[in-house]
């Protein structure tokens, strides 16, 4: 039996014993350690393996896994419009065994007095896709608001103690990947400004989202896909050191000021070095992030180099979001022309490649890039666009 295959029946097996079973029973007990040892195979050749389920087929790896067609546990998982689980690097044993449990107690439950919401591990999530209105598919399943609420508590942080809790950051990026790999295509929500205050932590996840769509249309590992979208996330931390007078200034800012907004690359490397865990990449990302292709731009360098490709990412994301959540109230800019002024500005601005497949990717994934709402009402103003 194929590694996917005999894990999914054993997994299988483990809910119908931990269902039938009292804990401490045997058979519970060794359909767990079956469950557990099935994973270890199918980690030793797929590291971050994640499966859907469509249709009574379980696609793994793009491709339906026949053998496992009409599998019992994939129609009670349908019932519960469960329709993904996926497994990042790093699960260990006694987390699967934990979510296992709670899992199947979930899962045991009379299927209406399940509340909704995914079950979410470090390194292990199983989620449903809720529908609301009839027909109206959700964009994702995951509440973005609370996320929102987790980017603005690192913000506070990093403004008042000068650092930032990396566990946070990390939490932030691992539910936004798993949204936008939600379904069976990538799929991109991107939110919508609606509160000037709130600038900041829409930008920088919305950055964040679309540098992990890179990586994702780039086809590269899981992992490496949420180290981008964390170093994209962090980007523009040092800004929570620019006052906030400069910052909300309707008009140009001095000569002064701009000395002051220019500071953000460094101050914003400076924060995150001072944060308990590695953040290499996002500390060159934040310092580096307006360092053009051609050298220029800031800060500037004593001896000139291309900014690392982290930062090549994240300038044209930056960019792209930048554009596209200010203008609205100047006159909008649609993403035509959002995407011609990354197009003029390749070999000068920005890495020709990465722009080119910027483009592409936002071409061939049009409809699956979502406009979604949060935060309350207000009209945003005109400045933060420069930084
Ligand atoms: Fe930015
Ligand atoms: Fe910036």
């Amino acid at each position: 039996m194929n590694p996917p295959v005999q894990f999914l029946t054993r997994l299988a097996k483990a809910f119908t014993n931990l269902a039938l079973y009292r804990e401490g029973h045997p058979s519970r007990e060794s359909a767990l350690d079956d469950a557990i040892e099935a994973l270890d195979v199918l980690l030793e050749t797929d590291p971050e393996p994640d499966f859907s389920f469509l249709d009574g087929d379980i696609i793994y790896q793009d491709r339906p896994l026949s053998e496992l067609r009409n599998l019992p546990l994939i129609k009670h998982l349908a019932r519960r419009r469960i329709q993904r689980i996926e497994i990042s690097a790093g699960l260990t044993r006694q987390e699967f065994r934990t979510f296992l449990q709670e899992a199947s107690n979930q899962l045991n439950r009379p299927a209406d007095s399940l509340s909704a919401g995914p079950i979410r591990f470090p390194h292990i999530s199983f989620g449903r896709l809720d529908t609301g209105e009839e027909g109206e598919e959700q964009v994702t399943p995951f509440e973005l608001k609370a996320e929102v609420e987790k980017v603005d508590f690192i913000r506070e942080e990093a403004s008042m103690k000068g650092r930032i809790s990396t566990a946070l950051a990390r939490a932030v990026v691992q539910t936004l990947s798993t949204a936008m790999r939600y379904s069976r295509n990538i799929m991109v929500p991107l939110l919508s400004l609606k509160d000037v205050d709130q600038y900041s932590t829409i930008h920088s996840m919305n950055t964040s989202m679309l540098a992990m769509a890179m990586g994702e249309y780039f086809r590269l590992p899981k992992q490496q896909v949420r180290i981008i979208g964390e170093a994209a996330l962090l980007h523009d931390m040092g800004k929570v050191t620019i006052p906030l007078d400069i910052l909300n200034k309707p008009e140009a800012p001095t000569e002064q000021e701009w000395e002051v907004i220019k500071q953000h690359p460094v101050e914003g490397a400076r924060i995150l070095l001072r944060s308990p865990e590695n953040l290499e990449l996002a500390v060159i990302a934040a310092y580096e992030h307006h360092i053009r292709w051609n050298c220029k731009g800031y800060p500037l360098l004593h001896y000139k180099r291309r900014p690392h490709r982290i930062a090549q990412i994240t300038q044209i994301c930056d960019t792209f979001d930048a554009m596209r959540t200010q203008r609205p109230f100047q006159g909008s800019v649609s993403t035509a022309e959002i995407l011609s002024t990354l197009s003029a500005g390749a070999g000068t601005d920005y890495q020709p490649d990465l722009v080119r497949a910027f483009i592409s990717m936002m071409g061939e994934w049009s409809s699956q890039i979502k406009e979604i709402d949060v935060g309350s009402e207000s009209t945003p103003s005109t400045m933060r666009e420069l930084l």
